[in-house]
């Protein structure tokens, strides 16, 4: 089958369109190259640089194959940029889903599958549930759940139909070492604790150590670039199968503190790498963890990689090999 990837050269896309690829699909690939990379795409896939927001380009994208579902990842994603020009997200994010809706509802494409994030629901109770009470602290997590919004009303009326994903900590990189992430600003704690190692950085920064956990630093739930992809792929299968829209948290279920990637890290490279601590970034919440079970039930998803020296140890192998990125 035919499957766009919106926002496939970045670092999730990447991974979806060399899965679809392995998987015998047919891959396009629409991405305004802002973040994205065109190299992480194989010659497989059919590439066009553009932008969600230009529906004569989405269009004219479209007319030339014929698809049958859309993986929508293009969008902002820096929490601290999003405070500083919340429009950016209103506009990238909510109207980038707005001019997707309206050029599939013209072009009769009803299948949909989005990223969402953990960022929807604030300062949540642990663990996270999709009916967790949605209170974002931030215009990155209101973007996002104003898509979730807009979508849904979308579908009512134009009969798409869609999942979205709730995305916690995403992390590592395929077990080919050839893609990875890449971000030109990297602001992620794993690809920055691994640039010790790489001689990149002399010492990882802890932003906050008085957090209400165990040893006072964040706990995030890290799951592997490829349980994630995969899910997507369960989607794909899920909709063509007549499954409703729904809405799925995707994390490993397992919490893990910064110094505990941090020990981790150490263990996976044989680095002392040693670290600092830093007052707090602002906007974190002590603790995210998901409840996936929703996943597991209805897509049967699994995350195959939720062991923390493996996920570090993939991200590992792709920095080793890849020191400035592609
Ligand atoms: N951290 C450090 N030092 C650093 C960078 C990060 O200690 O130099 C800490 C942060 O305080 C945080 C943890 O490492 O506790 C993870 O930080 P990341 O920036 O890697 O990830 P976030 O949890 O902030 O962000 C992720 C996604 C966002 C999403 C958010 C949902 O990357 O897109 O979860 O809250 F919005």
């Amino acid at each position: 089958m035919a499957i766009l990837i919106l926002g496939g050269a970045g670092y999730i896309g990447s991974h979806m369109a060399k899965m679809l690829v392995e998987k015998g699909e047919e891959v396009i690939v629409i991405d305004n190259l802002i973040t994205g990379h065109r190299e992480s795409l194989s010659d497989e896939v059919h590439f066009f640089e553009g932008d969600i927001r230009d529906k004569e380009f989405l269009r004219e994208v479209i007319r030339k194959y014929k698809i049958e579902s859309i993986v929508h990842f293009a969008a902002s994603l820096l929490v601290p940029e999003s405070i500083k020009d919340p429009l950016k997200y209103f506009d990238n994010n909510v109207y980038g889903m707005i001019s997707v809706l309206e050029v599939m509802k013209e072009e009769k494409i009803d299948k949909i599958i989005f990223s969402s994030s953990a960022a929807v629901y604030g300062i949540p109770e642990i663990p996270i549930k999709e009916d967790s009470p949605l209170k974002p602290i931030n215009p990155y997590g209101l973007s996002k759940l104003m898509m979730e919004q807009t979508i849904k009303w979308a579908s009512e009326a134009y009969g798409i139909h869609y999942v979205a994903f709730r995305y916690f900590n995403v992390a590592g990189a395929d077990h080919q070492g050839d893609i990875g992430e890449a971000h030109k600003v990297e602001t992620h704690l794993i690809p920055l604790i691994l640039e010790v190692p790489l001689g990149k950085r002399q010492f990882i920064d802890v932003t906050g150590t008085d957090y209400n956990t165990p040893d006072g630093t964040n706990i995030r739930d890290y799951v592997h670039i490829n349980d994630l992809v995969e899910a997507h792929y369960l989607a794909i299968e899920y909709l063509m199968n007549g499954g409703s829209n729904e809405i799925f948290n995707l994390g490993s279920s397992k919490g893990f503190s910064v110094l505990e990637i941090i020990e981790a890290a150490r263990r996976v490279t044989g680095h002392p790498i040693p670290s600092e601590k830093a007052p707090r970034r602002g906007g974190d919440p002590d603790i995210l963890v998901a409840d996936s079970t929703k996943a597991y039930n209805i897509l049967k998803w699994q995350p195959k990689h939720d062991n923390i020296d493996e996920i570090i140890s993939t991200a590992w192998q792709w920095h080793k090999k890849h020191k400035e990125g592609y």
